[in-house]
């Protein structure tokens, strides 16, 4: 579909963005195993973690969830990704955490409950923090380990998903500052 003629809602969702270095080996390793699992590569470029999915959101709504991601004060999170999986539920080619920092689900859930509060979202939902690397993948057999990727997510990202031909693709549409932790005295 072309963006510039699709009507005037937009399927919305807020990630933290991988830094490019993260990106590239992840997007490697996915090039790796799609020979075996077959599947569409999510690209380089879009290659996120999903904090809250906001589905279908009119655009006239927009200024209102900007607010709402304006209005928050959330701190700089740890990110280790250590491990790559498959779900078979559906048939997703994954990379995520041995270890969840605590950080990282306190961050989801504060973001999720100003959502809930503002009705964007019904409800707060468990996040499973992953970073998707195939779709429509079948069981790739054996996943070869992942080299921990760390680093310390520093923007909030409002995103959008495009449904192509080719696949979904995914842009940043705005970026907000995660704070860092105040020093300890
Ligand atoms: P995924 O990576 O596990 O597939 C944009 O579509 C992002 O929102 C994707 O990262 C996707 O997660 C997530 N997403 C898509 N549909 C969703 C749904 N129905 N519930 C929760 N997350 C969803």
């Amino acid at each position: 579909m072309n963006p510039e003629t699709e009507a005037s809602a937009a399927r919305l969702f807020f990630a933290l963005w991988l830094p490019p270095e993260v990106a590239r080996t992840l997007h490697t390793q996915s090039g790796g195993i799609v020979g075996r699992s077959g599947g569409k590569m999510i690209r380089e470029e879009s290659l996120h973690v999903t904090l809250a999915f906001l589905g279908e959101i009119a655009e006239q709504r927009l200024p209102a969830l900007q607010a709402v991601a304006a209005g928050l004060t959330l701190p700089r999170v740890p990110i280790r990704l250590d491990r790559l999986g498959y779900w078979r539920h559906n048939h997703i080619v994954w990379a995520g955490c041995s270890e969840i920092a605590p950080e990282l689900t306190a961050l989801a859930g504060e973001l999720q409950r100003a959502l809930v509060q503002a009705g964007f979202l019904d409800t707060e939902r468990a996040v499973t923090p992953h970073v998707t690397l195939l779709r429509k993948a079948a069981h790739p057999g054996e996943l070869p380990a992942l080299p921990a990727q760390a680093w310390t997510a520093e923007e909030l990202v409002l995103a959008r998903s495009w449904r192509t031909d080719r696949g979904s693709t995914y842009e940043p549409m705005t970026r907000w500052p995660l704070v860092p932790a105040a020093p300890v005295v």
